[in-house]
Order: C-alpha cells, then structure tokens, then sequence
C-alpha cells in the first residue's frame, strides 16, 4: 500500500466507522465497510469512498425529454471540463429512469439546485419517475429545445450531448451549453443532499 494511501487511511478511519452504520444507501454516499476501528486494513476502494464522501460540491439537477415523457434527477457527479469550448460533463446512473429513457438525448438540462430548495432536491433525487411524476410537483417551464426548465432554479442552461461515454455504473455525458439563464440563489450542495435516500440505487 503507498504510503499516501495509509496516511488518508488513517485520517478517515473514525470517519469510515461512523459512515457504516450511517443510514444513506446509496453509492453516491461513501459507504466504507471498515468492521473495526483496530482494523488497520483498508482497501483502496474504502479509502476513496471514505475520501470522495466528505468532499463538499454543489448539486445539479438534470433534465430531459424523450418523447412525451419528461425526465430528470439530481446529481452530484457533475463538473465543467473545458473553458473554451466551454464543456460540463454530467454522469446518469444507470438505474435511473433518466438514463433509461433519455440516454440518447441530443440536450440535456442542467440546473444549479439553490441553496432553499431542499424540496426540490428531495423530489428529485428521492423519488423517480417509475413511480411518480415529478414534473406535476414542480413548476417548469419549456425551454430551450424542448428541455423542461425548473422555475425554482434561477442558473441553468440547456448543453446539446456532444460525446457519452459508459465510466462504470454511470455513463458520462458531455455538454456543450447553447442556452441557459443566471441570477442569484446560491448553492445546495452535497453534505445537506447526501441526507436523501435515492430513489435508485447507483
Ligand atoms: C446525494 C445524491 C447524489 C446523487 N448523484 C447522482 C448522480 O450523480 N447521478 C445520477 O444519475 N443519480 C444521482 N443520484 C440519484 C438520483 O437522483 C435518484 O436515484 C433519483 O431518484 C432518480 O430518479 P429517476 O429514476 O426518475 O431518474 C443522487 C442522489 C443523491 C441523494
């Protein structure tokens, strides 16, 4: 093990034994398994569930819409890749309807979650459209083509797929942005969503 690993290792290991019985289900919250607090062995895959869950980022929700269907969920893999091109790429897990439905997408809809909309958040990244429809809880608006854009969320925009690629359990979408809107509101982020039980596991 390098030694890097072991000093990180050491770090999260309280941490690591908090988060086991920790009630998030989902991948998208660090889960290390550690079964003692005198284990010294801890994999790399704990150590980087330990590590990637105390990170603090802002949570997106993304959109979409196939056929009639209106889609969206809320995601925390998310970040901008280029700045000129401008590029952001965004990651759908598998198990969600919103990939299944709409991972052939030409746009997508990205939406900064503000910092006051922990309903929002909730409806959508605690419930899925098998079962409900999101879009008759929430007011949304049409946007830019044919995406439906969140009235609660003043940062958004619209990014037209320009590459998809499968990265494990979920696929990576890249975007280039061709609309969008901004104002104030500031940010939810990850530490506050990480409190929601998915609606999918990853
Ligand atoms: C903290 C947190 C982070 C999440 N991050 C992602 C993500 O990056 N990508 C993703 O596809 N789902 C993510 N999800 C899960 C979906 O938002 C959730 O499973 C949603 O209910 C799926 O809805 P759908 O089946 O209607 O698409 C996350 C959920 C939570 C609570």
């Amino acid at each position: 093990m390098a030694v890097g690993m072991r000093r990180v290792s050491a770090i999260s290991q309280s941490d690591a034994t908090q988060k086991v019985s920790d009630s998030h289900r989902s991948r998208h919250v660090a889960r290390p398994r550690c079964r003692s607090a005198k284990l010294a062995r801890v994999s790399a895959a704990e150590t980087f569930h330990a590590l990637v869950g105390d990170l603090e980022y802002p949570m997106f929700i993304v959109t979409a819409q196939a056929g009639d269907e209106r889609l969206g969920c809320l995601v925390g893999f998310a970040t901008q890749m280029s700045i000129d091109p401008p590029r952001f790429a965004v990651c759908l897990s598998h198990s969600n309807r919103t990939y299944r439905r709409a991972r052939d997408a030409q746009v997508l809809g990205v939406h900064c979650v503000p910092a006051h909309a922990r309903e929002l958040a909730e409806l959508f990244g605690g419930e899925t459209t098998d079962e409900v429809d999101k879009f008759a809880r929430a007011a949304w608006h049409d946007g830019p083509h044919g995406v439906p854009i969140l009235d609660e969320c003043p940062n958004w925009f619209v990014g037209r797929v320009v590459w998809r690629c499968d990265a494990g359990d979920h696929d990576a979408f890249l975007l280039e942005p061709v609309d969008g809107g901004s104002g104030d509101g500031g940010e939810f982020t990850f530490h506050r969503a990480k409190r929601i039980d998915p609606g999918h596991e990853a």
